[in-house]
């Protein structure tokens, strides 16, 4: 089974509350979630590896440590995972982005892809995908599916909110794909949403509702 890490600091978690709420405009939500994923990246590059570098410091020699020649890229499921790429790139500013279209129709909730562009390497690099919201779990399993198919092996996921449904569905189908997450709530309602989540994601960022 995957992993799933729960990121749950204070700071993490009052702003996911201001993000929830329903009188946040885009302006601040998109705020919000950008200072949210840069928070979580954080945590989600926890354990990458160091190597030591000698560094002339104005006083001596320090041995010091950088991190080991890692080439990571941050992937986007369109739309709404644009809404976490800046955050991420501040804190990561080397990482390459790909971009993942991926959106559910309304009726059936199936995963419809329709764009993909991705680094040349992805092969030998690590891969973080962000999406805000991890619902039946179908987008991401699809994203996943889609990395695999061009050669990826090391795949990370990170969402802001998660069902335990779509959690369970990542589990099954990708257990080597660690998950990340800033909560875990209630359940889904009949349309598929998470409850109590935050509403569409894509349309509270981009303004479309
Ligand atoms: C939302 C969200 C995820 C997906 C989650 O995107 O950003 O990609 O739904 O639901 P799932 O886990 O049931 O697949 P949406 O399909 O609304 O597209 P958008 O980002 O273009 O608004
Ligand atoms: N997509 C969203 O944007 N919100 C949900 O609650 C579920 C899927």
């Amino acid at each position: 089974m995957s992993n799933v890490h729960l990121i749950n600091h204070p700071l993490i978690q009052h702003k996911l509350s201001i993000i929830r709420d329903s009188n946040t405009g885009a302006k601040e939500f998109r705020e919000l979630v950008e200072e949210v994923s840069m928070l979580m990246a954080y945590e989600v590059t926890r354990d990458f590896p160091l190597e030591e570098v000698e560094v002339e410091t104005p006083v001596s020699t320090a041995r010091c440590k950088v991190i080991a020649g890692k080439k990571i890229a941050v992937i986007p499921i369109l739309r709404a995972g644009l809404g976490m790429v800046g955050g991420i790139l501040k804190l990561i500013p080397t990482a390459k982005v790909g971009h993942i279209g991926v959106y559910r129709d309304p009726e059936t909730l199936q995963p419809i892809e329709y764009y993909c562009k991705l680094p040349s390497d992805i092969c030998d690099r690590e891969l973080i995908i962000v999406d805000p919201m991890l619902a039946t779990g179908g987008s991401a399993v699809a994203g996943i599916q889609f990395l695999k198919q061009r050669g990826a092996n090391q795949i990370r996921l990170m969402c802001l909110i998660a069902a335990p449904e779509g959690i369970e569905t990542v589990q099954t189908k990708h257990p080597d794909v660690d998950i990340y997450v800033a909560a875990i709530d209630e359940r889904l309602n009949s349309h598929g949403y998470i409850v109590p989540g935050l509403g569409d994601a894509g349309d509270r960022l981009f303004g479309t509702k």
